[in-house]
């Protein structure tokens, strides 16, 4: 049983130090010590870093930290990575678990776990976690936020061993191979509906086309040619014009992909040669360019739902103004009627 942590039950797990004492740092080593791993933090101000954690957690200087333990976690921005340096000595043979993330995609030429494994070639980098909030490294329960861990390394036995160590935390790793994959893993976290943008130009752009059409032919000829004012048909007519066709032609766009996909293999005579990049980005964006055409089709319907509910009420109005005017005038006509009898 485990000596150094809370937990008597727990098998004894290694000792993992965590470099940083910030959000990140306190959530995951919350995490670890309840999976009964021993932990050790690193901070530039160790007295005041400890008050935030629990006692069992050893709270001390970055070189003791690491010097204590095999597997050191990174809760540092990548800005603060060259304090590292200082270490260089002591993490030689360490894997270093590289947990940060960027504020924009791609912000740098190299990801951030690239750039460390260049900063310190002696140790073993391991990409990882980054896509986890501190929150919801603090959330123990399977049913609660997303497990999902991104795990890449150039070392084929570190990456094994962090793989690991998530599902000890209860994640669940998804082994995606050597460290070139890290610059995708840094950009999970802050890509806004990944996959979307170009459906949705395409719609954007569609819809704008067929209304610049129907707009000219259905209200500008008439206009010029006959005087004919029908601008009143802009929103609801015109606009119930174009839905469909965007969602028809985006439906068409749907299929139109998998058939070029088709061509190009029976082309090449081969299934197993790569499409050209555009194809593929096709490809991958079917099921957003579907969603949008069901997303217009399902307003069309709306507005032929609505449309002759609109029509119906000016009818009874227009019934109502007439039926009156009518008796209006029979009146008239009736009083005239007398007026001349008498
Ligand atoms: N917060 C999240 O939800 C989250 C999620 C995923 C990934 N991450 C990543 O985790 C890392 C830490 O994030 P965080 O939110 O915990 O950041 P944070 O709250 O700002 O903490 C960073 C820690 O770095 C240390 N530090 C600050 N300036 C330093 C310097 N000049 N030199 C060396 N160390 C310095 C400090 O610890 P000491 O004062 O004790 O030295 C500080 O507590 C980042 O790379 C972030 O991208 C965070």
């Amino acid at each position: 049983t485990c000596k150094t942590c809370w937990s008597v039950d727990r098998p004894v797990q290694p000792t993992v130090a965590v470099l940083g004492s910030g959000d990140f740092s306190r959530s995951l080593t919350m995490r670890l010590l309840h999976r009964g791993f021993h932990v050790v933090v690193g901070s530039r101000q160790p007295k005041m870093a400890a008050q935030s954690f629990p006692h069992v957690v050893d709270v001390t200087h970055h070189e003791d930290a690491v010097a204590k333990a095999a597997i050191v976690f990174l809760a540092i921005r990548r800005e603060h990575y060259p304090v590292l340096w200082d270490l260089k000595h002591l993490l030689e043979g360490k894997i270093l678990v590289d947990v940060s993330n960027n504020r924009r995609v791609n912000q740098y030429p190299e990801s951030n776990a690239e750039y460390l494994a260049s900063l310190l070639p002696q140790s073993t980098v391991v990409k990882g976690f980054n896509v986890i909030s501190a929150w919801a490294m603090q959330q123990t329960s399977p049913m609660d936020a997303s497990t999902q861990v991104f795990i890449c390394s150039n070392s084929a036995q570190a990456r094994q061993q962090i793989v690991d160590l998530a599902r000890q935390l209860h994640f669940q790793p998804v082994d995606m191979g050597t460290l070139s994959s890290s610059r995708d893993i840094e950009n999970m976290p802050i890509q806004l509906f990944p996959g979307w943008k170009g459906p949705v130009l395409a719609a954007v752009a569609l819809s704008i086309f067929f209304f610049s059409y129907s707009f000219v032919r259905d209200i500008i000829h008439p206009y010029i040619k006959r005087k004919q004012s029908d601008f009143y048909k802009i929103p609801m007519e015109m606009v119930n014009r174009t839905l469909p066709t965007v969602a028809i032609t985006l439906l068409a766009l749907v299929y139109l992909g998998g058939q070029l996909a088709a061509a190009h293999q029976l082309y090449y005579g081969t299934k197993y040669r790569h499409f050209p990049q555009w194809l593929e980005g096709w490809l991958q964006s079917r099921k957003q360019l579907g969603l949008l055409s069901f997303f217009m089709a399902a307003v069309h319907v709306l507005y032929s739902v609505c449309l002759p509910m609109r029509r119906s009420e000016r009818y009874l109005l227009l019934n109502t103004a007439y039926q009156q005017v009518r008796r209006e005038r029979g009146r008239e006509g009736e009083r005239e009627r007398e007026r001349e009898n008498r």
